[in-house]
């Protein structure tokens, strides 16, 4: 709430957003500066869970971050809030190498395998007359439901929702939402179950339990 009341009060003053974004990113770069990474950030973000040492943080003061209790982020993934906050739910998992661009809102208990992208960013190419770096773009929050996995080298694109519990399959593009309990693969992903009550489990978590073999 109070970044939003800043960022009002900014909005008026225009040579002091001006030089406070000087302060924060170096000009013509798309990463903060050392000092608002690790100084400033820590104050407005809210980093309850891990984010391993060589993740890269791309991460502003000016848009949310928050990593939920428990939550962890593993080595050489990159998260980039720069043009839309990013939420990571209490206990959820982000594997190696995915890289995070938000908007994105992950929920509780949510598994990302290895090398994942999602994207809540699209670059507007409509302009003919100009290149596409130079168009701007256009921003559709990702939403991944508690507790889905979704498999190893997936890319999720601006908009989709996937859905409580559901599996996406490894190397899937997913371009449009996945329902609850649903399993979705290929490219593009296609629903090839949804699991119906009868067909759910309970699976008991103690390990020392279940070893029956
Ligand atoms: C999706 C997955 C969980 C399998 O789920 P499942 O419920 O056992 O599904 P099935 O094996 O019955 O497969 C159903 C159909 O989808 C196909 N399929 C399964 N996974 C697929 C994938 N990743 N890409 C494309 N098609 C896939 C199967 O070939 C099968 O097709 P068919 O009906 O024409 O034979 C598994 O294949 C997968 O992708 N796991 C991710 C593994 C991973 O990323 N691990 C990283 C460590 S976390």
């Amino acid at each position: 709430m109070h970044i939003l009341k800043l960022k009002t009060a900014l909005n008026k003053n225009p040579f002091i957003k001006k030089t406070l974004h000087w302060l924060i990113v170096p000009p013509g770069e798309h990463q903060p500066r050392w000092w608002a990474k690790n100084i400033l950030n820590p104050f407005i973000h809210n980093y309850q869970g891990k984010i391993k040492r060589k993740v890269r943080r791309d991460l502003f003061p000016f848009q949310t971050c928050e990593i939920g209790k428990g939550a962890r982020v593993e080595d050489f993934t990159v998260l980039n809030n720069g043009v839309g906050a990013l939420h990571i739910g209490e206990g959820s998992r982000i594997g190696i190498g995915n890289v995070l661009i938000g908007p994105i809102k992950i929920g509780k208990n949510c598994l990302t395998a290895q090398y994942i992208v999602i994207s809540g960013l699209n670059h507007n190419y409509q302009d003919t007359t100009r290149p596409i770096l130079e168009q701007g773009v256009s921003t559709k929050q990702v939403t991944l439901k508690d507790g889905c996995w979704i498999g190893a080298n997936c890319t999720i694109v601006a908009g989709v929702t996937i859905g409580k519990n559901a599996v996406v399959g490894a190397g899937s593009v997913v371009t449009k939402d996945v329902p609850d309990y649903a399993v979705a693969v290929g490219n593009p992903a296609k629903v090839v179950k949804i699991l119906t009550e009868k067909e759910r489990k309970i699976y008991d978590f103690d390990l020392s339990l279940n070893q029956t073999a």
